[in-house]
Order: C-alpha cells, then structure tokens, then sequence
C-alpha cells in the first residue's frame, strides 16, 4: 500500500488520535499479571499492541476485545502464565520484544520470541546481557538478534544495572523481570526516559521507588487489577503537530494527549524552534498527565537540538526532521545514535527521503544537520518503517510537487486509520 500525497492544504478541527503505544504494551503484560479483571480504555488496537495481546492469549490469558478501545483482560496473576503452543510472533514490536523477554525469562517454561523482517535484524544482546545477570538463560540469533529462545525454569536473582544506553526498553525488560527475581532489582539510566513502567507498576499497587536517580523494586509482590484509561498517543499527535506548524493557515486541536514529562520532547524542541502550541486544560488521568493541544501554523527556525531532550523525543525525529526541512536556517541533532536501531535506520531512511524532496542535509554517526528550505516531490522509500511514512505525508503540506510514498502497510502498527484522520484534517492523502 502506497500514500500518494498532493501539495498544499492546511490542517483544521479538533481531533483525536488512537491511544499510547507504550501505554498499551504495558497495559496488556501487567493486566494479565495482575490477579483480577483489568479494564482498559482508549486502548491502541494497532497491530503492534494486538501483536501483545495475542501473545498473552497464548499463553492462557482471557483478554476481551478491544471493542472500540475497550478491553478487559482476565489475569492470570505473577505465577498463572501457561506455555504458549509455538512460537511467539510480536510482529513489528521492539517493546513488545523486549518487555516481554523479561517477563519470560521468569517462567517455568521455555518460550521462543519472534518477529518480522525488521524486528529479526534489531538488537536484543542490549536485553540479553542484563538478564543473563540475573541467572536468565537466552540464547539468540548470530549478532544478538531475534529469534530469542528463552529456556524457563531460572531462579532469577535481583542485580543493580548501569544501563548504558538511555532505554526504556531495556529499563522496562529488568524491572519486569525483577517482579520474578528473589529480592531487589534496580537500575540507573544515563539520562530519564519514559516512565510509564513505573508508574503503571504503582498503579497495579506493585510499589516502585526511585531515590537518587536509582530505580528499584522487590521481587515477590503481586499486582492487583487496576483500571485504565491510556491517553492519545502523542508519538502519534506528532505528525499532526508538525503538520500543523509548517502548514500557513493551519489551526488544529488534538484531543487527550498524554504529556508525560518523559514524553514531551517534540513540543520542547518544536518551542524552541518558535512553534505555536498552546496546552489546554492539563489534567491528570490515572497517574498520566494529559491536556488538549492547539497548534497553529508559525514561521520556525532552526536549532541545535538539545541533548537532553533527545531520549524525551527519541520517537518524533523523523517528524521533527521534516520541521527542520521547512525552518528557516540550520538544525542541528547530535546525541541520537539510538535512531540507526529502531524500526529502520531512521538517520539513513529520513536522508534519503530529504534528499529527494531536494532539501540539503548531512547525516552523521549519532546524528544529522538539515538545511531548511524549499521542498520538491517524488518516491519515497518507508523501509517499513510507520514514522517515516507518516513523517513523510506531513511533508506533502509544503511540496511543490506530489510525494509518492511506498509501503505503508506499517503505519497501522501505531496508527490504524492515519489515512482518514489525515484526510479529514486537511491533509490532500490518498492510497494508491
Ligand atoms: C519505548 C521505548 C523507546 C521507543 C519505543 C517505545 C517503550 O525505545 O523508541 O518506540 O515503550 O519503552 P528504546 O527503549 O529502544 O529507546
């Protein structure tokens, strides 16, 4: 499937996009630990977090729905997981993966975890490594990629673990594991990235504690069924930020938007670069800040993008990449080696995309320099990865010329039903 984008158009209404991805990974794994019925609401039922839910149904768990981004998931309690009859498929999902490795690891029972073609060349020894230390058996494919064969019946035992790399994969995946570990698990990260996990554990009342940058709980506690409620991705609302700001006459609202403090990034550095977004009404829903946000079309110019909003935005580059593109002057990104390791190399994807629209930019290891200016048209290549078709549609607001944009099919691991939401805000998007 292929977007064909026309030029110009600008984006208007009040909107809502699908739940948090993060949020619904964890929903899923902790409701169906949890002893009790769990009520999830504005659940994303994207093939990345279905992808989730399927693998707990395979291991005994009743899940119910999602029926309009509702679903009740019957635990099975920390002790209550069956062996699942195959193979464990997460798709498209490094969260999904990864989080799950550590909640495997902790099993009586061997399992097998594997992907699609993008998931089986990601890096897993980044999980392997800290779970080998706490007694973990897992063995992987050659250069630590999936398939992960976890071999179960481990006593694991709590460890303290300097995460190298700012990950909330690979925080989520220890702390999971500790849940089944004998005493405490902690980890320091080299910078703060999403939380969700820690604040989802509190919520099923698995207590969390976080003293001097050290993040840490006790293995052998239970989690009670909770309710709820997962706010608009705002990884999703991304696009419609950028999209928003680069588009003269755009004035957009999006509805619901989770503005975890890990999170916000992209509107931190889309400030900087003299966006208009105004927060409405921030609230707190079930431990999760969120509020309304009014974006509307400014003049941005370019930044050197802090480095300590780079883990805070690690998913809106390639979005922020095409904000760039239409500023006035320089951007500047260093500090980013994590995005030649996600869905695709997204350095190397977003360069080539740029280079076809015909706007000057110069990869670099960890990083990218891009030139604002003017924006042409042509074939873009996704690699199969959402966020830069998605990325690359918002581009369409300021080309000159169509933008053709190959394989698509991914959009629907964050984002089922971008294609409508786009074309209903103003964006000119059609499937080719
Ligand atoms: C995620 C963490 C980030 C992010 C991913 C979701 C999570 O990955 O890129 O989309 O839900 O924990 P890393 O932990 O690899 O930075």
């Amino acid at each position: 499937m292929k977007y064909v984008v026309q030029p110009g158009g600008q984006l208007s209404g009040s909107h809502r996009v699908p739940g948090d991805k993060s949020m619904s990974h964890r929903a899923v794994m902790l409701g169906a630990l949890a002893e009790g019925a769990t009520e999830v609401t504005g659940f994303l039922d994207g093939d990345d977090a279905l992808a989730t839910a399927a693998a707990f149904r395979d291991m005994g768990v009743v899940i119910e729905g999602p029926t309009d981004c509702r679903m009740i998931i019957h635990g099975a309690g920390l002790q209550g997981l069956a062996p699942p009859p195959g193979s464990v498929d997460m798709g498209n999902a490094g969260t999904g993966m990864r989080l799950l490795a550590g909640i495997l690891a902790g099993q009586p029972f061997d399992s097998r975890l594997v992907g699609d073609v993008s998931l089986m060349k990601r890096p897993m020894g980044r999980v392997i490594e800290p779970l080998a230390k706490m007694g973990a058996v897992i063995e992987s494919g050659s250069g630590g990629v999936p398939p992960l064969q976890i071999r179960g019946g481990q006593a694991l035992h709590g460890i303290h673990y300097d995460l190298p790399m700012a990950s909330a994969q690979v925080k989520s995946c220890i702390l999971l594991a500790g849940l089944f570990a004998e005493g405490r698990t902690s980890v320091t990260e080299p910078a703060p990235t999403r939380d969700h996990t820690e604040r989802m554990l509190r919520g099923f009342g698995y207590p969390v504690d976080r003293v001097n940058g050290v993040i840490g709980l006790d293995g052998g506690g239970g989690l009670t069924a909770t309710q709820i409620d997962i706010p608009a991705d705002v990884s999703s609302a991304a696009f419609f930020i950028v999209g928003a700001s680069i588009a003269p006459g755009s004035d957009i609202v999006l509805r619901h938007v989770g503005m975890n403090p890990t999170r916000i990034g992209v509107i931190n550095i889309l400030t900087l670069m003299g966006a208009d977004i105004s927060v409405l009404e921030p609230r707190e829903v079930g431990g999760e800040p969120v509020a309304d946000l009014r974006i509307r079309h400014a003049d941005l110019h370019g930044i050197d993008i802090p480095e300590d909003e780079v883990p805070l935005a690690i998913d809106e580059f390639p979005a922020l990449f095409i904000a760039a593109a239409c500023a006035r002057g320089t951007t500047t990104l260093r500090g980013a080696a994590e995005l030649r390791v996600k869905e695709s190399d997204r350095i190397a994807a977003m360069a080539e995309g740029l280079d076809t629209l015909g706007v000057e930019n110069e990869p670099t290891p960890d990083g990218i320099v891009i030139e604002g200016g003017t924006l042409g048209g042509g074939t873009i290549r996704t690699f199969h990865d959402h966020r830069i078709a998605m990325a690359f549609a918002m581009a369409g607001l300021r080309a000159s010329r169509a933008i053709e944009i190959l394989d698509c099919d991914h959009v629907a691991t964050s984002f089922p039903r971008f294609d409508h939401l786009a074309v209903q805000s103003g964006l000119k998007l059609a499937i080719g």
